[in-house]
């Protein structure tokens, strides 16, 4: 077992997952970076697979993975067009990746994950909430869509109202739902401060 923190959230899905076994292969939308949550679920018996749409949040996972001796298996893919064939995986989720959508790119890809996920399996997103401390209310962040510029690169971050992101479900059954206020803990250092997340079943 590394040692190693990880969100309270993932250990909720866990325990849904543990009440509604299908198979073990899940899939994180958004895997790469330095702190791979696929790892939760390798450690806990998981056939793990993940996609990143950057090659250089890859290579890091890829680093992760020679230093911790795991087997996590993620690759590049957009996760509006999920490189899977359908009814592949018993679980996915995403974890503070779909964030970097459009509302119009969150629906491209929840119907992927609708795609790739077997019947009677689950999926746990979460959403950035506009109550989070990032974000600010005026005329230009109506619609919730803010784009911050890094050099040539540009960034999208989506932002949702209470319950906006049911919109989304209309093909899913929602287990759970919950609006996290973060008030300490490593996602507070990073700006984030609500969080909705949300487990659903196909
Ligand atoms: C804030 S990081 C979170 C990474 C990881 N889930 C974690 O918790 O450490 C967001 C990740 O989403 C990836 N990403 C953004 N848009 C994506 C897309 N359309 N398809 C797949 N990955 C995407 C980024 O490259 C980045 O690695």
């Amino acid at each position: 077992m590394i040692e190693k923190f990880y969100p309270s959230s993932l250990y909720n899905f866990l325990r849904l997952i543990h009440s509604n076994p299908v198979n073990k292969r899940i899939l994180d939308c958004g895997a790469g970076g330095p702190d791979p949550k696929l790892a939760f679920f390798y450690e806990n018996g998981f056939e793990t697979y993940g996609i990143d749409i950057s090659e250089d949040q890859i290579r890091e996972t890829e680093d992760f993975c020679k230093e911790n001796n795991m087997k996590l298996n993620v690759i590049k893919g957009d996760m509006r067009n999920i490189p899977f064939e359908s009814k592949y995986f018993g679980y996915v989720y995403s974890y503070l990746s779909m964030v970097h959508l459009s509302k119009n790119g969150t629906a491209q890809a929840i119907n992927e994950i609708h795609r790739v996920l077997m019947k009677g399996g689950l999926c746990y997103l979460n959403f950035l909430s506009k109550d989070d401390n990032a974000f600010d209310i005026n005329e230009e962040t109506k619609s919730g869509e803010i784009i911050s510029k890094h050099g040539n690169e540009e960034y999208v971050h989506s932002y949702f109202d209470d319950d906006e992101p049911e919109e989304f479900f209309h093909n899913f059954e929602i287990l759970y739902k919950e609006k996290r206020h973060i008030l300490k803990g490593k996602y507070f250092n990073t700006g984030r401060t609500c969080i909705l997340d949300y487990i659903v079943k196909k």
